[in-house]
């Protein structure tokens, strides 16, 4: 197979789909790897690098395009204002594609051009798809990226301290939604030595959350059937959120840090912060929303902005892996690696196989069709407790777990 990687070009994207160690595994197993000049440089790997373990490294962009069998990308509808890629007929492009956000039109012009697009952010969270969870690697990244953030921003030092000239009391770190994300900002701020408390509709976390050190903040609410066995959240009525908000009130204000990371597969982040809350925290606190891209957790949140309110920062960051785009690039050529090696089996061919639930679940765009039967109109339609519907055994957070566990052996 020859497997191509364009440069990226989404606004401020530094990642890139390939290591020159993941290619060279690649070269390594009789394939061809053709990039595009530049593409690593963002993340600090350079051509000469790419070409010492074998790659061609290309001039030519829509060569790439043209020669590929297989296109790995990042955010492979790169810049909104680029359209599609010019794919070819029959050829396999596999990236993250956005399919909650994607438009009817980017789904017909993929499906004209007869590829078979598989959008990672589809991978089942299932235990033999964990190699290959890109959206995992890269939220665990972010919810790390999101604490350094908070405690550069914040005039307060996060961990405790006596000194001679007094005692300095720690930083009071408040994470909300504790998946993936939640869980590395939660270790993180605990590793800087912040009072750390984390909170989550799903009670079943509350001991990976007390594992890390930290406090679980147990609302009075009715939380049956706020998660699926998968690990994620299931949308709740507006009533709950109301509910959820009113008490979220009393804990809000005695944060310094706040850090939002609640999600919904496919659904817009709930609101969770409101401003009146935020006028109730001291000046100089810090919030940093991760769900920003899906709308944000805080009333106030702009999606790749920072914003004041009543003197507290907010930041609605839209792409904090790219900031550590050495570690997520590695991070996430591993995850396609894995992927490659599911798609290609032992004969080094693709294979199409439906009833391989990682294949089945991942392939968005077949044949000429929209095939992804959750989505509709670009919106995950399935309720998510019909989500996990596979033989494979559910390994909800396994990366948290893992986490979780690494900290407790510590
Ligand atoms: P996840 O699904 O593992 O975790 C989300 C958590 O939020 C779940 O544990 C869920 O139970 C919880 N949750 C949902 N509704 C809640 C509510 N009302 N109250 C409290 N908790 C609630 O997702 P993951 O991988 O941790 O990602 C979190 C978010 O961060 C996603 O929106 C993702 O797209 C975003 N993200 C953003 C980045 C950025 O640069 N801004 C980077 C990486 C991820």
């Amino acid at each position: 197979m020859i497997v191509g990687v364009p440069a990226e070009t989404a606004p401020n994207e530094k990642r890139v789909a390939i290591t020159p160690a993941v290619a060279e595994d690649l070269v390594g197993d009789g394939h061809e790897v053709a990039i595009e000049t530049g593409a690593g440089e963002p993340a600090n790997y350079h051509d000469e690098q790419y070409e010492a373990v074998g790659c061609t490294v290309l001039d030519d962009r829509d060569t790439v395009f043209e020669q590929a069998d297989i296109v790995l990308q990042v955010q492979a509808l790169g810049a909104a204002t680029d359209g599609i890629a010019p794919y070819d007929e029959g050829q396999v492009v596999v990236g993250l594609l956005g399919p909650y956000d994607i438009t009817d039109t980017q789904l017909e012009t993929l499906s004209d051009q007869s590829v078979s697009a598989f959008a990672l952010e589809l991978m089942p969270r299932i235990s033999r798809a964990q190699s290959m969870d890109a959206l995992s690697s890269q939220a665990s990244l972010g919810g790390y990226q999101a604490c350094l953030l908070a405690a550069e921003e914040l005039p307060k030092m996060f961990p405790m301290e006596m000194t001679a000239a007094g005692t300095i009391r720690p930083a009071e770190v408040f994470v909300i939604g504790a998946g993936v994300a939640g869980l590395k900002a939660i270790a993180t701020a605990e590793r800087l030595g912040a009072d750390t408390r984390g909170h989550d509709v799903r009670l079943e976390v509350k001991q990976e959350v007390e594992s890390l050190g930290a406090d679980f903040v147990e609302l009075d609410l009715e939380t049956e059937g706020s998660g699926d066995e998968e690990g994620y959240a299931v949308e709740m009525g507006e009533e709950f959120y109301a509910e959820q908000r009113r008490q979220m009130q009393r804990v809000v204000p005695e944060s310094d840090v706040i850090i939002t990371t609640a999600a919904i597969p496919g659904r817009p982040a709930p609101e969770i912060v409101t401003a009146e809350m935020i006028e109730e925290m001291d000046a100089g606190s810090v919030i940093v929303d991760i769900a920003a891209p899906t709308g944000g957790n805080c009333e106030p949140t702009v999606a790749g902005e920072t914003v004041e309110h009543a003197g507290v920062t907010i930041h609605g960051p839209t792409n904090l892996p790219s900031q550590m785009s050495k570690t997520a690039s590695e991070q996430y050529a591993n995850n396609l690696q894995h992927f490659l090696e599911n798609l290609l089996g032992e004969d080094g061919n693709i294979d199409f196989d439906f009833e391989d639930e990682i294949i089945d679940s991942t392939l968005l765009v077949h044949d000429g069709t929209v095939r992804n039967p959750h989505l509709e109109d670009g919106v995950n339609e399935t309720p998510a407790e019909e989500a996990a519907t596979d033989d494979d055994e559910p390994t909800p957070k396994t990366q948290a777990t893992k986490e979780a566990e690494e900290t407790d052996a510590e």
